[in-house]
């Protein structure tokens, strides 16, 4: 069967793109080409970006509690489609099923929440220093946004930006991953079929050095939200900066999994292996360093390798498999090129894995094992983000030494311990220097109504979804309303 065409989709319609080139989409477990996308170019990109700015003040004007209707709408169609989207996440990305199923529900979770903002979009009244004089402060929209988004969670983290973009009254111009474009076709959809009006939403697919680069440098893109690979996101923000644009950036991980002597070692052995496998490690909260307290380390060890001995690795449509493929080529060749460095430049001990997986259906997809290196703290494959199924096991003396390590690294997303010890897991919270810690629980797994985002180069500061979702994307508007009829200077005239 031929693969189906997609088109731009523009001021509500789907329209062709100017140029012939393509992307073809496809299933990283089988090699199957999915569907086939334009090449936007950057004229291109300027017609939706034309567009957003048209359905803008129309849009901006239209009642939130009307915007947030529509999400709700959005969440109740994904509901509906939940089966299908599921199972075109996991064709397109790769990851298991409940997974592929877990991106559709946190999708629906985050629109079910920011609808609610609708009726909120809270500013503040307060006090003024001079009398018969009434201060607030409200909120506005930014006005025509861009919105740029990774594979990994092709449809949860597009609903995070969408929801609380749209909700606060701006318009859109989205940009999915090149390599999973369909699920994104599929959310503009239902948002399409839930009520959005023409031109409020957007979408460019095509390459980041063309759309995303457009974005970055169009002067009537009011606000960037990347979230994706730290190359392209410095490049997006450094391009942006000479426009003044506000860019709130999530980018990479180096997130630890401390474990500590009084640790319930059976809970941090599932964690470790649901936090660092999970989505064959392909989150940006995914548990790249286990910390293992001296004492603990080596009966943690020895089981972690047995239990990888039956770690199902296939087809993540069938419910036996645990771990499917890496996303793409791309990402196998970097999963290949770190484990290399492991071996050969840090000589970290193989503990387990360390190579593609061949042989039958194997050979159709992009299969790597379950890896993991006994390292020291330092070598390269404990310092760099991977974005694969490869952990770094690193011993330590003690609760501070486990803390030291954790933090030193270049990010700042996630962290995780597991203690019985309620002083050292509280020390724990202050400490570590990441943007969401668990206690007793994995790296991964945030949810929608907390702020998510990291410190260090995890980002440039801002925080998405959560209750402070909708100030990445307004302007909070000072307003002094003097009812005195005389004028009264602030600062000065105060009695
Ligand atoms: C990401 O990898 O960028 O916390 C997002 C989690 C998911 C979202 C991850 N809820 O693991």
């Amino acid at each position: 069967m031929a693969a189906k065409e997609y088109g731009l989709y523009v001021d509500g319609k789907w329209t062709d793109a100017s140029s012939k080139d393509r992307l073809d989409t496809i299933n990283p477990a089988t090699g199957e080409v999915l569907a086939r996308f334009p090449k936007a170019t950057r004229e291109d990109t300027r017609s939706a970006i034309e567009a957003a700015k048209r359905a803008y003040p129309s849009w901006a004007a239209t009642p939130a509690p009307r915007r947030g209707e529509i999400l709700l709408e959005a969440a109740r169609i994904l509901r509906r489609r939940k089966k299908e989207l599921s199972e075109l996440v996991t064709k397109e990305m790769g990851k298991v099923l409940p997974e592929g199923a877990g991106d559709v529900q946190e999708a629906i979770d985050f629109y079910e929440y920011i609808a609610g903002e609708g009726r909120r979009l809270l500013g503040e009244t307060t006090t003024s220093e001079l009398k018969s004089k009434f201060a607030m402060w409200v909120r506005r929209p930014k006005g025509a946004v861009g919105l740029i988004t990774p594979w990994n969670f092709p449809i949860a983290i597009p609903s995070w930006k969408t929801g609380a973009a749209l909700v606060a009254g701006n318009t859109c111009v989205f940009k999915p991953a090149s390599t999973t474009p369909l699920c994104a076709a599929a959310l503009v959809e239902v948002l399409e079929e839930a009520g959005l009006p023409p031109g409020v939403l957007n979408l460019v697919t095509g390459d980041g050095s063309v759309v995303g680069r457009e974005i970055a440098e169009n002067p009537a893109v009011a606000h960037v939200s990347f979230t994706g690979g730290t190359t392209a996101g410095r490049d997006v923000y450094t391009r942006a900066a000479g426009l003044l644009k506000s860019v709130e950036l999530e980018m990479g991980g180096k997130n630890p999994q401390i474990v500590l002597d009084d640790a319930n070692l059976d809970l941090a052995l599932d964690g470790v292996l649901w936090g660092a496998f999970g989505t064959s490690g392909q989150r940006c909260t995914a548990t790249s360093r286990l910390i293992v307290h001296e004492r603990v380390y080596d009966e943690l060890v020895a089981r972690l390798a047995d239990r990888l001995r039956t770690f199902a690795v296939g087809n993540p449509l069938e419910s036996a498999t645990q771990m499917g493929p890496v996303h793409s080529e791309d990402q196998l060749a970097t999963v290949e090129k770190y484990v290399k460095i492991g071996l050969t430049e840090d000589k970290a001990k193989l503990l387990s894995g360390g190579k593609r997986l061949t042989g039958g259906a194997y050979d159709k997809g992009f299969f790597y094992a379950p890896t993991i290196f006994e390292a020291r703290h330092g070598m390269r494959i404990t310092k760099e983000e991977i974005f694969g199924p490869v952990l770094s096991v690193l011993k330590v003396r003690d609760f501070d030494e486990a803390v030291r390590v954790a933090n030193d690294v270049e990010y700042g997303l996630s962290s995780s311990i597991y203690t019985r010890n309620v002083n050292h897991a509280f020390r724990a919270i202050e400490a570590l220097d990441t943007g969401i810690t668990y206690v007793n629980a994995p790296t991964i797994g945030a949810e929608v109504h907390l702020p998510f985002g990291g410190t260090k180069n995890t980002g440039n500061g801002g925080r998405e979804a959560g209750t402070t979702a909708v100030d990445e994307f307004t302007e909070q508007k000072a307003v002094f309303v003097d009812y005195s009829d005389r004028l009264q200077r602030a600062q000065i005239d105060k009695e």
